[in-house]
C-alpha cells in the first residue's frame, strides 16, 4: 500500500522539484499539499503549489494555505534565490483549481486524528510554523505522526541565510524547536547532505527534452543555479527539498547518525542554527536520524526516472 505523507511547503523552485517527484511516486499517497510562508509570502507561496499541482496534471490534489508568519518573528523571505514570484524561471499559467477553505493546520490535525495512528508522515520543506501550530494546538496528534522527514537545518556546511543557520529553520526557530522537542520520530536533512546533491548540464538538458513538465524543471534548475553558483562557486545548484522525498522512496542512498539535535532560539549570532551533537559529547538524548551522505548520482537517476514517466503520462 502506497504510504500517506502530507507535504508542508512554500514553494519555491526546489519544492516544486519535491512536489513533482513525490507525485511521480507511486510507492506515496499525497494527501495534499499544506502551505506556509517562507521563500516568499503566503499569498505567493499557495498560488505556486497549485500552479505545480496543475503541471502534474493533479489539479484534484487538496492545497490548504497556512499560517502566514512565524511564531513570534517577522517573516524573513528569500526572492534573491526564488525571485520575486517564488517560482521565476517559467511562467506557468494561472491555476484554475481552488485553494481548499480549510486552513492548513486543521488539515493537518484533523488528518492525523482520522487516518489509523502512525499511517501519516509528515515532509516539511519550509518554516515548520504549520507543524509546530498543529502540535501546539492538537498535542494528541504528535504520537498518530508515523514519521517526519524534514528539511533544514545544517552542522558541517553551517549557515546559508546567516553564518550559523539554514533559511528554513531560521526563519522560524521556535517553531523547529517545538517540533526537534516534540518526541515525533524525526530524520532531518540538512544542507550537509543537500549540498551533495548539486545539478549537472547534462541533467538539466535531460530534463529541457521532455515535456512541459521537464521543460520547467530545467528552467527553474537555471533560474536558482545562478545564485548558488555564484555564491559558494560551485558547478550547479542543491535541489534542497527532492531529498526529503528520495529518502522516504529511497533510504538507502543516505547516512546519517541518531543524535541529540537542539535549536537555537536566543543567540546574539546563531538564532535558528541547528546544534547537532554529532560527536556525542553531551549527555542529552538523542532526538533525530541526522543525514550526512546522499548517493549524488543515484538519486538523480531517481528523479529522471521518475520525472521522465510522470512527463510521458501527462504526453498521453
Ligand atoms: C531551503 O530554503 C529554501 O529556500 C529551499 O526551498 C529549501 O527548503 C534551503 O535552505
Ligand atoms: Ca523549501
Amino acid at each position: 500500500m502506497a504510504r500517506k505523507i502530507i507535504i508542508d511547503t512554500d514553494p519555491g523552485q526546489d519544492d516544486a522539484v519535491a512536489i513533482l517527484l513525490a507525485l511521480a511516486s507511486p510507492e506515496l499517497d499525497v494527501l495534499g499539499l499544506s502551505v506556509v510562508a517562507g521563500n516568499v509570502p503566503l499569498a505567493l507561496t499557495e498560488l505556486n503549489a497549485r500552479k505545480i499541482c496543475e503541471l502534474a496534471g493533479r489539479a484534484d490534489l487538496p492545497v490548504y494555505a497556512g499560517c502566514d508568519a512565524p511564531l513570534m518573528r517577522k517573516l524573513v523571505t528569500a526572492e534573491e534565490v526564488h525571485g520575486k514570484s517564488g517560482l521565476d524561471g517559467v511562467e506557468l499559467p494561472a491555476p484554475v483549481m481552488q485553494l481548499q477553505p480549510q486552513h492548513a493546520v486543521d488539515f493537518i490535525i484533523d488528518t492525523l486524528r482520522r487516518e489509523p495512528p502512525k499511517t501519516v508522515s509528515l515532509v516539511p520543506v519550509g518554516p515548520l510554523t504549520n507543524i509546530a501550530t498543529a502540535f501546539d494546538r492538537a498535542p494528541d496528534i504528535i504520537e498518530r505522526v508515523q514519521e517526519i522527514v524534514l528539511m533544514g537545518g545544517a552542522y558541517f556546511e553551517v549557515g546559508n541565510i546567516t553564518p550559523a543557520a539554514e533559511f528554513n529553520i531560521f526563519v522560524d526557530p521556535e517553531a523547529a524547536d517545538i517540533v526537534f522537542r516534540s518526541g515525533a520520530d524525526l530524520t532531518v536533512v540538512p544542507l550537509d547532505v543537500t549540498h551533495q546533491a548539486l545539478t549537472s548540464r547534462d541533467w538539466v538538458e535531460t530534463m529541457r527534452k521532455l515535456g512541459p513538465l521537464g521543460q520547467a524543471v530545467a528552467s527553474w534548475t537555471d533560474f536558482f543555479e545562478r545564485y548558488d553558483t555564484a555564491k559558494y562557486g560551485s558547478q550547479g545548484a542543491p535541489l534542497h527539498d527532492p531529498c526529503t522525498i528520495a529518502y522516504l522512496l529511497q533510504p538507502e542512498l543516505f547516512t546519517g547518525r541518531f543524535i541529540n539535535v537542539v535549536i537555537e532560539t536566543g543567540g546574539a549570532f546563531t538564532t535558528g542554527m541547528t546544534v547537532a551533537d554529532w560527536w556525542r559529547v553531551t549527555d542529552r538524548p538523542a532526538n533525530a536520524n541526522f543525514l550526512r551522505t546522499i548517493d549524488r548520482d543515484s538519486f538523480y537517476a531517481l528523479l529522471t526516472d521518475r520525472l521522465t514517466a510522470l512527463d510521458a503520462r501527462l504526453r498521453g
